[in-house]
C-alpha cells in the first residue's frame, strides 16, 4: 500500500513539473502550418450519427443552447474558467457512490464544450468496468479505448467527432482488469500522446466512483483537477467527505455539483 502511495505521489509530482515546465507558446509562420496540420488531424477523425431524441431522453440536452442547457452551460463556464485560471487541462469527473450523474454531467460538459467553436474538448470513458458513453450515444466505436490505452490501436482510428472540435473515446464492452490499465505507466504515456498530438482545450474522464474500488484512486495521478458529483437525497455526507479527502489526495478538487436537487428555485441543477 505504501509503495503504491508513493509511485502515485511521484506520478503526480512529475506531472505537476511537466505542467510548470510546459513552453509558453508563441506566433510564428511554423505555428501557421501547425495549426493546419492540427486542423487536419481534427477533421480525420472519424464522425458519428448522434442520436439526438435518445440523448435527451438520458438528460444530455447541450448540444443546442436551450433552458434546460442552461445550468450545465454555467457549470461549463465556471469550469472553463477555472481550469483555464490555472492552465488545467484535464478534468476528471467522479462521484462517491454509483449512479450519482457522472456520465451525464461529463456528456453533458463535453456537447455544452462543443458549441464553443473556439475550443477543442475530449471526453474519454474509463469507467471501464462499466463504461456508458457508448450507451449514452448509441453507438459502437470501431474499437474499445482499452485497446488505445494498450497502444494496440492508435486514438485516430478509435476516437469519434461530434461537429468540428469534439471527441469522444468510448469503449465496446467491459475490461477484465480496469485497475491494472488506469493505473499503468504506458495509459500516461498514451494520454500524453494523445494530448500532445490533438492539443484539445480541455479532456474530460468519465471515471468510476471513488468508494467502490480503487480504479478512480489509481487514475487521479493523471489528470489536473476532478469535478465530485453528488445526488441530492441520495449521496450522504460522510461519503462525500471521505470522497472529498481522497480526491484531494491524488488531485485538485474542483468542486461538488449536487446533482437532481429538485427544491430550488429556477436556477438550479437538472432534472
Ligand atoms: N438530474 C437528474 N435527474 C433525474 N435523473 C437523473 C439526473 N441525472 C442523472 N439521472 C439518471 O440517473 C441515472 C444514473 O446517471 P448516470 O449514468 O449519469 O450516473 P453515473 O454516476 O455515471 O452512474 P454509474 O456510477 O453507473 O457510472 C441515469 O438513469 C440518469 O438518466
Ligand atoms: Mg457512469
Amino acid at each position: 500500500m505504501e509503495k503504491l502511495q508513493a509511485a502515485l505521489e511521484n506520478a503526480r509530482k512529475t506531472r505537476a513539473g511537466k505542467l510548470r515546465d510546459a513552453p509558453v507558446p508563441r506566433r510564428s509562420r511554423q505555428q501557421g502550418e501547425d495549426c493546419d496540420a492540427l486542423d487536419q488531424r481534427w477533421q480525420d477523425l472519424q464522425t458519428f450519427e448522434v442520436a439526438d431524441r435518445a440523448l435527451i431522453k438520458r438528460r444530455v440536452v447541450t448540444r443546442q443552447a436551450s433552458a434546460s442547457a442552461t445550468p450545465f452551460d454555467i457549470l461549463r463556464t465556471k469550469v472553463l474558467l477555472q481550469m483555464r485560471q490555472n492552465g488545467w487541462k484535464r478534468l476528471a469527473i467522479t462521484s462517491p457512490m454509483p449512479k450519482s450523474g457522472k456520465t451525464t454531467t461529463a456528456c453533458n460538459l463535453a456537447l455544452g464544450l462543443g458549441r464553443q467553436r473556439d475550443l477543442r474538448s475530449m471526453l474519454l470513458d474509463l469507467d471501464l468496468r462499466d463504461p456508458a458513453v457508448h450507451q449514452f450515444f448509441q453507438t459502437r466505436p470501431p474499437h474499445t479505448i482499452g485497446d488505445v490505452l494498450r497502444g494496440d490501436v492508435d486514438f485516430s482510428e478509435q476516437a469519434l467527432r461530434v461537429g468540428d472540435n469534439v471527441a469522444f473515446s468510448m469503449a465496446q464492452s467491459a475490461e477484465d482488469d480496469p485497475t491494472r490499465l488506469l493505473l499503468s505507466n504506458e495509459t500516461a504515456d498514451v494520454l500524453d500522446r494523445i494530448e500532445a498530438t490533438y492539443q484539445p482545450d480541455v479532456m474530460i474522464f468519465d471515471l468510476p466512483s471513488v468508494l467502490v474500488n480503487d480504479e478512480t484512486r489509481a487514475f487521479l495521478k493523471n489528470v489536473d483537477c476532478a469535478l465530485i458529483i453528488t445526488r441530492a437525497n441520495t449521496t450522504r455526507y460522510n461519503q462525500l467527505d471521505v470522497c472529498e479527502r481522497e480526491v484531494a489526495e491524488h488531485t485538485n478538487v474542483l468542486g461538488t455539483v449536487l446533482n437532481a436537487y429538485r427544491y430550488a428555485d429556477n436556477n438550479t441543477a437538472t432534472d
